[in-house]
């Protein structure tokens, strides 16, 4: 296969991962992903920027066919999927320094066995000539991992950021040209893997702005063109500020809960507040968690079963806990048979959600006439909370 140009010094050389359809075995990936490395050709040094899954390696071999030496790997981010392939590029490569933040150097030593005379750690700010080519390394931590950072190639205006940017989008598409599916698959990947690094995001992002960025080459997806496509969807979904919006992931196992959720989402709608609702049993968890990056109020919705909330409105729960959210409301309605400890036990799992709790709504079997006016109430003050909070 061959490499493809970005500009006359810099090409891409990595792999896209069509047929993949589940990340770290957690994440759903409808659209695929790919794995992006690019070779960087100055006129005393070549550069590999990150490898690839070592699944796909042998794409990255390939496109890397003819080129002689290559003097550093750029290690971004030592997840696997971006740097499995550096232990056999050392292989083939094997004068080749792996250049990475000082935090990531243990992280290559444990999770890949690469000896320490291979690494080169680089502080924040640090550049390196490539001759006519100078490189610097930008700190941007914790999107996705601790130690992760961009790299940014000056002269060409080019920055090389890894998973931050990054869209879980197979394509052949070097750059970006559909806008709207890339925009979708981008925010996907914010909301599964930086949503609970909000501030931190924040401030990379203002770091990376005050460089001049001409294009933005992720190492999933596609590169960006104009780089203010992703810089200011990212200054939106990491901002503090949620959307008139309200998100109900619920399940039904005979019904009851199901009519709630139709008389809430009817009663939410008339308050001129969007909603979506997520059946559990059937949905996408990347479409839950891409609905909570806007939302201002989540509702549970939920059966009781042993007592309990039903397990999969658990583990969404759970979920939601995790990704921290920008959320600022929170409540839960569902039905029970005979008795129930299922709003307790729900509002035990969401302790990082800096949530003001609404009244809940809770009926034994079927709903009756007052627990349907209690879930009109419940839009009513779920709008008004809205109002007073400047999201409405
Ligand atoms: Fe694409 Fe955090 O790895």
């Amino acid at each position: 296969m061959n490499r493809r140009k970005i500009t006359e010094k810099v090409f891409s050389v990595g792999a896209v991962d069509w047929d993949r359809r589940l990340f770290d075995s957690l994440i759903p990936l409808p659209d695929g992903t790919s794995y992006n490395a690019y070779l960087i050709v100055g006129s005393q040094k070549t550069v590999l920027i990150d490898s690839v899954d070592p699944a796909l390696k042998e794409v990255l071999f390939s496109k890397l066919e003819g080129v002689k030496q290559i003097d550093y790997i750029v290690c971004n981010h030592a997840e696997q999927d971006h740097s499995g392939s550096i232990p056999d590029v050392l292989g083939r490569f094997p004068l080749a320094k792996v250049v990475c933040s000082v935090k990531c150097k243990d992280l290559l030593t444990d999770h890949l066995g690469i000896a320490e005379s291979n690494l080169m750690t680089v502080e924040d700010g640090t550049t390196l000539s490539l001759g006519d080519l100078t490189l610097k390394f930008i700190y941007t931590p914790w999107v996705h991992w601790p130690e992760t950072m961009s790299t940014y190639l000056v002269e060409e205006k080019i920055l090389f950021s890894c998973d931050f940017f990054g869209s879980h989008l197979a394509t052949s598409d070097l750059f970006v040209s559909d806008e709207a599916l890339v925009y979708e698959s981008a925010k996907r990947y914010y909301a599964e893997i930086m949503m609970p690094f909000r501030s931190i995001v924040r401030k990379n992002l203002e770091k990376v702005a005050s460089l001049q960025v001409g294009l933005i080459a992720p190492s999933h997806g596609p590169v960006y063109p104009t780089p203010s496509l992703i810089m200011d969807a990212y200054a939106d979904w990491a901002s503090d500020a949620p959307k008139n919006e309200v998100v109900i992931p619920y399940i039904s196992m005979h019904g009851s809960t199901k009519m709630l959720v139709a008389h809430l989402v009817d009663a939410l709608t008339r308050e001129g507040v969007s909603v979506r609702q997520f059946d559990l049993s059937v949905t996408d968890l990347g479409k839950l968690a891409m609905a909570l990056v806007d939302a201002a109020t989540i509702v549970l919705g939920t059966p009781t079963v042993h007592v309990g909330p039903h397990p999969a409105v658990f583990y969404a729960t759970h979920l939601a806990n995790a990704l921290r959210p920008k959320l600022k409301f929170a409540s839960v309605i569902g039905s029970y048979g005979w008795a129930t400890k299922a709003v307790e036990q729900l509002s035990a799992l969401i302790p990082n959600l800096k949530v003001e709790v609404l009244p809940t709504v809770v009926c034994r079997g079927l709903p009756k006439d007052s627990e349907l006016r209690q879930i009109e109430k419940l839009a009513s003050i779920i709008k008004e909370k809205h109002i007073a909070s400047g999201i409405a």
